[in-house]
């Protein structure tokens, strides 16, 4: 099992790197019980070389391989790819992710038109000085389901400035060994398999309005078109073994929602 871990900040040992570590710790042990050999690999964004989305949409229009700035992403991509899960880590800032999270969410703003991680997990952490974590945690969340990720959890650690290192694990490592076994398990058990209602009809929100509003010939279209997605049984990215009730219901409200969407 290959699991890549993001801390969203520029601070290493700081608290978003602290809760990370508690969690790959965890992650180590449930390994360990289930004699599964594990990799885990730790992309600190703050050092990697991630340039500023330039907004010229060469990656939507023409295929991400054309993005004119040459840095570190299209690699980081392909570790994710190789992954089969990932835990995305941000502090909070100002109610919402830091701007390096950002940032390397914007720059792969072609896998929500062209999703690349279905049959792959995420899990999210967020860590803050005192005040919410959910914003910054669904920010994280909305951008991961629509690349195709099967959520497994997620969780907010309240820290203040910067917490000693032995108060943050007797505070956090309960919640952080029940992050680890909910990655853990969801990557082990394959529950992507188990797409959710909501995963479930934003793939037809997202079908409809390919079929409707793609155009034929666009990197999008042909992605679309090529995995077969256009197809009218398909109901989700890949093979799944969700409840056909709740498959029917899904797609229900989904073709509903786009008649006000599209
Ligand atoms: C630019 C900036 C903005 C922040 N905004 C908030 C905020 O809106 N609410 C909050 O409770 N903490 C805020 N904080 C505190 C951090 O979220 C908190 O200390 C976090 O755990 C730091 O993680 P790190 O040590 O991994 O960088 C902010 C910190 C910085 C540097």
């Amino acid at each position: 099992m290959k699991i890549l871990v993001f801390v969203g900040s520029y601070r290493r040992n700081g608290n978003t790197d602290q809760v990370t570590g508690l969690i790959k710790e965890h992650l180590h042990k449930q390994a360990e019980q289930h004699r599964t050999p594990l990799e885990i690999e730790t992309i600190y964004l703050g050092q990697q070389n991630l340039q500023f989305c330039r907004g010229c949409r060469i990656c939507y229009d023409r295929g991400e391989e054309h993005c004119p700035v040459k840095d570190d992403l299209l690699a980081i991509k392909a570790k994710m790819q190789a992954a089969d899960g990932i835990l995305l880590a941000s502090p909070v800032y100002v109610d919402d992710v830091s701007g390096i999270t950002k940032n390397f969410i914007d720059r792969l703003c072609h896998v929500c038109h062209r999703p690349q991680f279905a049959g792959k997990v995420a899990y999210v952490v967020a860590t803050t000085g005192g005040s919410r974590t959910g914003k910054t945690l669904e920010t994280m969340t909305m951008a991961l389901r629509t690349w195709g990720f099967h959520i497994a959890g997620q969780s907010g650690y309240k820290m203040g400035a910067l917490m000693k290192r032995d108060k943050s694990r007797a505070q956090f490592d309960t919640r952080a060994a029940q992050a680890a076994r909910q990655l853990f398990t969801a990557i082990h058990q394959h529950r992507y398999k188990q797409p959710s209602f909501f995963s479930l009809m934003m793939f037809k929100i997202q079908q409809m309005s390919w079929q409707t509003d793609g155009i034929p010939g666009t990197p999008d279209y042909h992605y679309w078109e090529q995995q077969g997605w256009f197809h009218s049984k398909r109901s989700f990215f890949i093979p799944h073994e969700a409840k056909w009730l709740k498959v029917a219901l899904a797609r229900f409200t989904g073709i509903v929602i786009s008649k006000f969407v599209n």
